[in-house]
């Protein structure tokens, strides 16, 4: 079967988390994705968290699958010469060097561009212009400054992280949405174009519906919220709000059978409005359908602790997945506290590849998650990750042409190989 992407080869200078994401999702989608990496040290990942002696880490496997790795120092004379023939050959160069970096390389955008006028060259900065456009930026760095942070959490306990990478893998997805507009636009111009992702920029477009309680703060109490019900009154930013929905129907985080012992049993609740009716018998309070306090949403909001508890006092007869089950039959929206061990003994998601296993030659068997975007025509299949220069002579050969001797005569000026150690 053809891929979506067959034929688009990407120049991949990515390194730890947010640009892998990008290349991997490019590579699942069949571009062939060519990993340069640094003689001897490779993607810092290969060697960080790791759990196998001697085997690349999870870290790095899991975000690398269905790459080509090749070693090439474009500090070296050679190897910069070997860099502008990838240029001449890719589509898509991908990188998250830290600001400044591929300058100081010698391969600023005008020069990429003066060297393959239909080059896209896509890249992740921690910040976009403006005051902190020189920061280097990790994860929980740009969670902090996207507004996850300040919105993450209880409202009497301090900001939070969340687990989600939606500074690295979430900025990484925006990327490859970028590159693929270009791809298109490319079709029409013939030309290549700069895309660029922020990673606060993409933490705040994620945190949307909280510049949206931003302005909503100006014209009164946020009802929805928990603190209102309580009592407490607002400041003058959004502030943390627990476990409470985002949206318009409420819901909370409930205990269920065994919570004592199992830290994950529990089932987010939803009160949805139109099955508000069907709650009430569910849970043995239809008095509450006719109740004016509790009919209609409006009356509810300022009882949200009160009715939670009630409803609570309901799930914790439950385990998570009876409640689930019950509460599915009548269409009202929960959903268990799944685990990342039950997540990844669930057969449905192995089922349809969102959950993946895959040998690797030092490793062995291990999990990953696969393409979580499904396209018909494009069947996604994992294949394991690269190890370091694996494919360095293939590539050079191959894709770039290179004779033996010329690339005898690469390896020769130190281009492939780490520094010989002085002694
Ligand atoms: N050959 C020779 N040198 C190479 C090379 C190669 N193949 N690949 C990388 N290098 C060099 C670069 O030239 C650079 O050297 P310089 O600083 O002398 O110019 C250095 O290796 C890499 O620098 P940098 O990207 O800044 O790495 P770092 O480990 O110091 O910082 C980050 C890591 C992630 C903080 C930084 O890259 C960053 O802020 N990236 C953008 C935001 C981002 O993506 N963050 C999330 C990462 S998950």
């Amino acid at each position: 079967m053809s891929k979506a992407l067959d034929g688009i080869k990407v120049l991949d200078f990515t390194h730890v988390q947010s640009g892998p994401t990008c290349t991997q999702l490019l590579a699942w989608f069949g571009a062939d994705v060519l990993k340069v990496e640094r003689p001897g040290v490779g993607d810092i990942t290969r060697g960080q968290l790791q759990d196998v002696k001697g085997a690349d880490s999870l870290y790095f496997t899991m975000l690398n699958h269905n790459k080509r790795s090749i070693t090439l120092d474009t500090k070296n004379a050679k190897g910069k010469e070997v860099l502008t023939r990838l240029i001449q050959t890719c589509d898509i160069l991908v990188e998250n060097f830290g600001p400044g970096v591929l300058d100081r390389m010698g391969f600023s955008w005008e020069k990429i561009h003066a060297i393959n006028p239909k080059m896209i060259v896509a890249s992740i900065k921690g910040f976009g212009p403006g005051p902190y456009e020189d920061c280097k930026v990790y994860e929980n760095v740009a969670q902090c400054t996207g507004g996850a942070a300040s919105t993450t959490g209880f409202r009497d306990g301090l900001p939070l992280v969340t687990g989600a990478q939606i500074g690295d893998s979430g900025t990484g997805l925006h990327l490859a949405i970028g590159i693929l507009a270009a791809l298109n636009q490319r079709n029409a111009t013939g030309k290549g174009q700069r895309v660029t992702a922020a990673m606060q920029d993409g933490v705040l477009n994620l945190c949307r519906v909280k510049l949206r309680d931003q302005q909503r703060l100006a014209h009164g109490p946020m009802t929805e919220y928990s603190q209102y019900g309580e009592g407490v009154p607002f400041g003058d930013a959004v502030p943390r709000a627990g476990n409470d929905s985002g949206g318009g129907q409420p819901g909370r985080i409930l205990k269920c059978k065994g919570w004592e012992t199992d830290p994950n049993a529990y089932i987010y609740f939803i009160t949805q409005a139109p099955v508000w009716e069907k709650i009430c018998d569910v849970i043995g309070a239809p008095e509450w359908k006719t109740d004016p306090d509790f009919a209609k949403p409006v009356a509810r909001l300022p009882r949200l602790n009160q009715i939670f508890g009630r409803i609570e006092d309901w799930t914790m007869t439950k385990t998570k997945f009876e409640a689930m089950n019950e509460l599915n039959a009548h269409d009202i929206p929960c959903g268990p506290i799944l685990s990342m061990k039950e997540l990844a003994e669930d057969q449905s998601l192995r089922d349809t590849g969102t959950i993946v296993e895959v040998d690797h030659p030092k490793r062995g068997k291990y999990l990953s998650v696969g393409n979580p975007i499904k396209l018909s025509d494009s069947k996604t299949e994992v294949t394991r990750s690269p190890l370091l220069g694996e494919h360095t002579e293939e590539i050079l050969s191959a894709v770039l042409g290179f004779s033996a001797a010329e690339i005898a005569a690469i390896r020769e000026a130190g281009a492939l190989d780490p520094a010989p150690k002085r002694a």
